[in-house]
């Protein structure tokens, strides 16, 4: 987690790192630090709070034109003006941001107080501005050099030194770190929103690598000093998808941008005649995808269900076995990587700490690991062995939703390609190709009447906690459900398949304790009528989403919320939405922070 930003270049530099760190202020908001490099040395500044608490801090009168600036998610150390970065070498020399865990900070700290090194902070992060101090001897690259030699774990570092006028250094290593390239000027930071208002020429690092730049240029050398050739991308994202628009909160904004971007994941990807997908990135011929046995797909969050959605269609469908696992879980498993498994590693930001290393993990074990992001250049698309973007386009809120529907779409086209080869015959899959392709106006539709999710919210948003449930393909999206309400509005909520609730978590069900129950018309919902009866029987509150026409559902539950009817297989894209909006406002109802909500962080690159 953890946002950073360098900036070398004319202009003043605090301008350029406070609004980058606004853009960057997704990754963490606890807390943010500016400093900036002028004839007078470091002028530091840092702030618990939000971005605007430092941009209210410092003056406007600051001048400087090269600075390094950072926005925190706490790992070690409270929440205070002190943790904030950027920590500083005893003689205020050299200042450093980080973005990751130093897991063997205790010991480095130990020997430099030793060596009579004084430490203000109570961070990990703190050790690498003492460390890079005591290996300075004139070349601030070279001390860098010897100080991340001795790191263990993640980090994305900026240094920056007052005797190195106009020049910053830094090193990644698992934490995500993009140069943007400008013309007399240049920028680095943890992801291309921090400088898109400025260059959409980009350079992407890979772990081990240095970069010393200033507003004149940059180098790239590994830790041997070796000079790395690198290629430069072009940024495809406007800086308007970037903005909230007309829009009171990016997560709504996102949740109405479905109609958009479900659509344009599937863009120049249907071959209509043989009714099949087309998905190049996959980098796999059609005998290497015929001899696919098995599917894994691994993620966290908001991915993870998606891939459920995904697993569960696969099997049915495609006829391959297929499970979804947490990353996190995975990687310390040992897992076994048989011949002819194929893998998927599902991520909105491509960055997601616990999902790329279970990525390496997998390639280690010799496995072929697709990846399903969004973040074009993130380091799971480049580590991968292929993939499908999902195109939905960036997605700010902190809680996910359109990469949801966007991750689901480019599951149900791999699905769709794989069940062709396989037992799906083109009549099958030209009704599979309509039912996709025509998601659009029921989700118009969702998004015209949400008017009716205000009022449930209205109605039900002082539960202090929730059940979702549903079955089959609709069980990972009642989890899904129970996850956005948890995010946004801080409500308890469980999901559940609605069979397993006599297992137990029926004992919950009371006057207070409301149930939403997911009915859409397809083989279980009788099973789940059944199950919304006997919550009724314990006078538990009952919501029914439910496809227009359900009156039997509606008479039996409190509330309604009607979708338009699909094929079953489609329901997860129709039954997100409202659920995505329930806790949407919710949250609003509560007066929550709902860009933000507490101590979370939209890409989470810590384990
Ligand atoms: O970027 P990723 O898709 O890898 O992120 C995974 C989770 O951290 C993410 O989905 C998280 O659960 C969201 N806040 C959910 O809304």
């Amino acid at each position: 987690m953890c946002g950073i930003i360098g900036y070398c270049g004319p202009r003043k530099a605090s301008d350029v790192l406070l609004t980058g760190l606004k853009r960057l202020e997704y990754r963490g908001y606890d807390s943010s630090g500016i400093s900036v490099g002028s004839a007078e040395g470091l002028q530091i500044y840092k702030k618990e709070g939000k971005i605007q608490v430092l941009r209210d801090t410092v003056p406007e009168s600051l001048e400087g034109n090269w600075g390094i600036g950072h926005t925190r998610w706490a790992t070690h150390g409270g929440v205070s003006d002190v943790n904030a970065h950027p920590h500083c070498s005893c003689d205020g020399k050299i200042a450093i941001c980080h973005n990751g865990i130093i897991e063997n900070y205790m010991s480095l700290k130990d020997r430099l107080e030793g060596e009579g090194h004084r430490f203000l902070a109570d961070t990990d992060s703190e050790v690498i501005a003492h460390l890079v101090e005591s290996f300075y001897e004139g070349n601030l690259e070279a001390a860098v050099k010897l100080s991340v030699s001795l790191l263990k774990g993640t980090y994305g570092i900026l240094v920056m030194h007052s005797d190195h006028p106009d020049e910053i250094i830094g090193a990644r290593n698992g934490s995500p770190m993009v140069l943007g390239l400008g013309d007399g000027e240049m920028f680095i930071a943890s992801d291309v929103s921090a400088m898109i208002a400025h260059t959409k020429q980009v350079v992407y690092f890979e772990d081990g690598e240095v970069v010393r730049l200033d507003s004149g240029g940059y180098e790239v050398t590994d830790m041997r000093n070796r000079p790395v050739d690198k290629t430069v991308d072009s940024i495809s994202w406007e800086l308007e998808e970037m903005e909230k628009g007309a829009y009171s909160h990016f997560m709504l904004k996102e949740i109405h941008e479905q109609i958009e971007s479900i659509p344009r994941a599937m863009g120049g990807r249907i071959d209509e005649d043989l009714a099949t997908a087309v998905l190049g990135g996959l980098n796999m011929s059609e005998m290497e995808l015929l001899g696919v046995k098995r599917i894994v797909i691994i993620a966290a969050g908001t991915s993870y269900y998606a891939g459920r959605v995904a697993a569960y269609l696969l099997e049915s469908l495609a006829r391959i076995p297929s499970v979804t696992e947490l990353a996190s879980e995975l990687r310390y498993r040992n897992p076994i990587v048989e011949e002819g498994t194929l893998y998927f590693a599902m991520s909105q930001s491509g960055e997601t700490l616990d999902t790329l290393m279970a990525v390496r993990e997998l390639q280690r074990k010799g496995a072929r690991v697709l990846g399903i992001c969004n973040v074009v250049g993130s380091t799971i698309a480049r580590e991968s062995d292929g993939g499908v973007y999902i195109h939905s386009g960036p997605e700010i809120a902190v809680a996910s939703t359109k990469a949801f529907t966007s991750q689901l779409t480019a599951m149900y086209l791999f699905l769709l390609k794989m069940a062709r080869m396989r037992h799906m015959a083109w009549p099958e899959g030209k009704r599979f190709i309509a039912g996709l392709t025509g998601l659009q106006p029921g989700i118009k539709k969702i998004l015209e009447n949400e008017d009716g999710i205000r009022k449930l919210a209205k109605k039900y948003h002082k539960a202090r906690d929730f059940l979702f449930l549903g079955r089959g393909v609709n069980f990972p999206v009642a989890m899904e459900g129970a996850l956005k309400l948890k995010e946004v509005a801080y409500i308890h909520a469980e999901g559940y398949s609605a069979a397993e609730i006599k297992h137990g978590p029926i004992a919950l069900i009371n006057e207070l304790t409301p149930s939403l129950l997911i009915v859409p018309d397809d083989h279980l919902r009788d099973k789940v009528l059944s199950n919304m009866k006997e919550i009724k029987a314990r006078k538990g509150p009952v919501i029914a989403l439910c496809v227009e026409g359900d009156d039997e559902a509606a008479q039996i539950a409190d509330d309604v919320f009607f979708v338009p009817k699909s094929d079953e297989l489609f329901s997860p894209f129709l039954m997100v939405v409202p659920l995505q909006l329930f806790a949407y406002y919710c949250a609003l109802e509560l007066g929550r922070d709902v860009d933000q909500p507490r101590n979370l962080a939209k890409s989470v690159t810590v384990e």
